[in-house]
């Protein structure tokens, strides 16, 4: 019978690779607690409606990335493609925000898109994701782009450009919006098929379409900036002052207007120079309008999700540190098969006692033992003469030193000297 493969664009994250990651969520887990930011788990799978409603019916994501199945009781179930939604969702169902209270939340998990995979690109991808609720003003902007660049300068990444721009809000994008159907109904000749397609659906996307003559005409499209109105226009010139006032460089990009439609104003997105073509290591921005557009009345939002998979990816090529690879310190070993069983005792004494150590399980010889032992700072030995004196021979494997010391002075003694 033929194998089972893992379905395409899905990977298994071994444990040569996990514990980088265990590194990179461990460093966002701190910052996001250093910003004040708590944790949350929420479901993987929520009703289609809260992305259809949410991200928004015109979205790549909504019209052809969702894996969405009819679950064994009919209702439409969505495996979540974000997590800003979920988010909100649960913000608005456990009452989080009411009467003008705030919440800065965060998680990661999987999200999935039925994209094309290539590199950095997955069909099962992994975001860490933060949100910050109930907060209209400009410094809640700042502050969540802060923590963007705050992580990833703890993890040590380098070559990175944070990008902003405003793409208005329900007053001055109908205008802008008209504006640009206007444009690029004149270069239709101009426009790839899918923008073709989103002209009248959603001509900002074209904007941000990497179709070379695309490109061209959307360079010089009508410039949002000359749209936005006074409250967008205030936010925004808010914004980039703080940004400036913490000293952050960033560049302004009229043409970024991102894959989901719940954006207002503010939106970011923070780009590897080591990428390639799936460049955005983080993305995000302000989304006052989910709320009601899921049912949960005036919340306003703003947030961003990081890319787990590329920052990995980026890490690596960039040689950044993932701090230490754990590694088994202390190997006991058997001298003969009679003392298995003190091998076991000790081993599991000097687990609990917080010692990494390990010992053999499948009955393979002292000298294999010993070989596997090479990679510990230390060896413990119980051989016939250890049990009848109720000792440990302990090898530093450094030195290659021995002693022999009571089976019950192994923990200090191996606490002392690792
Ligand atoms: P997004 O730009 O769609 O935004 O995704 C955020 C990040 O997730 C991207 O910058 C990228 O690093 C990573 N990502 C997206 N798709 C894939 C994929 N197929 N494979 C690997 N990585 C991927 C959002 O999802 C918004 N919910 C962000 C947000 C939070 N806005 C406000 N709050």
């Amino acid at each position: 019978m033929a194998a089972i493969n893992a379905p395409r664009g899905t990977r298994d994250i071994l444990p040569s690779e996990s514990w980088k990651w265990s590194h990179i969520i461990k460093t966002a887990s701190e910052t996001m607690m250093d910003f004040g930011f708590s944790e949350v788990h929420l479901p993987i799978f929520e009703h289609t409606e809260l992305f259809s409603r949410g991200v928004g019916e015109t979205t790549d994501i909504v019209e052809k990335e969702m894996y969405t199945f009819n679950d064994r009781g009919g209702r439409s179930i969505t495996l979540r493609p974000e997590a800003t939604a979920g988010v909100m969702r649960a913000a608005i169902e456990n009452n989080l925000c009411v009467q003008g209270a705030s919440a800065k939340i965060w998680n990661w998990g999987p999200m999935f898109r039925h994209e094309r995979p290539q590199k950095g690109r997955y069909r099962q991808f992994y975001q860490i994701d933060a949100e910050c609720l109930g907060i209209a003003s400009a410094m809640a902007d700042v502050e969540v782009i802060a923590l963007s660049i705050e992580i990833f300068r703890r993890l040590g990444l380098k070559n990175l450009e944070v990008v902003i721009n405003s793409v208005g809000c329900e007053k001055c994008r109908p205008v802008y919006r008209q504006k640009l159907i206007d444009y690029f109904s004149s270069h239709k000749s101009e426009l790839c098929e899918t923008c073709l397609t989103r002209l009248e659906r959603n001509p900002l996307r074209i904007l941000d379409c990497k179709n070379e003559s695309c490109g061209r005409v959307a360079d010089n499209a009508p410039d949002i900036f000359d749209s936005l109105c006074s409250e967008c226009r205030e936010h925004f010139a808010e914004v980039r002052a703080g940004l400036e006032r913490l000293g952050f460089t960033y560049t302004l990009n009229k043409r970024l207007v991102r894959g989901l439609d719940y954006y207002t104003k503010t939106a970011y997105e923070i780009l590897s120079g080591d990428l390639g073509s799936q460049n955005a290591v983080a993305g995000g921005g302000r989304y006052d309008n989910l709320a009601s557009a899921i049912g949960g009345g005036k919340i306003p939002g703003v947030g961003f999700a990081c890319g787990l998979d590329r920052v990995a990816l980026v890490m690596e090529q960039q040689g950044c540190s993932f701090g230490k690879m754990p590694n088994t310190d202390v190997y006991v070993a058997s001298l003969g098969d009679d003392s298995r069983g003190a091998v076991q005792i000790l081993t599991y004494e000097l687990r609990k006692n917080n010692i990494r150590s390990e010992c053999d399980t499948s009955g393979k010889s002292f000298k294999s033992q010993m070989k596997i032992a090479g990679t510990c700072k230390f060896a413990c030995i119980i051989g016939a003469d250890e049990i009848a004196n109720n000792t440990v021979s302990v090898k530093n494997l450094s030195d290659g030193s021995q002693v022999n010391i009571p089976v019950n002075e192994a923990v200090n003694y191996l606490k002392e000297n690792l």
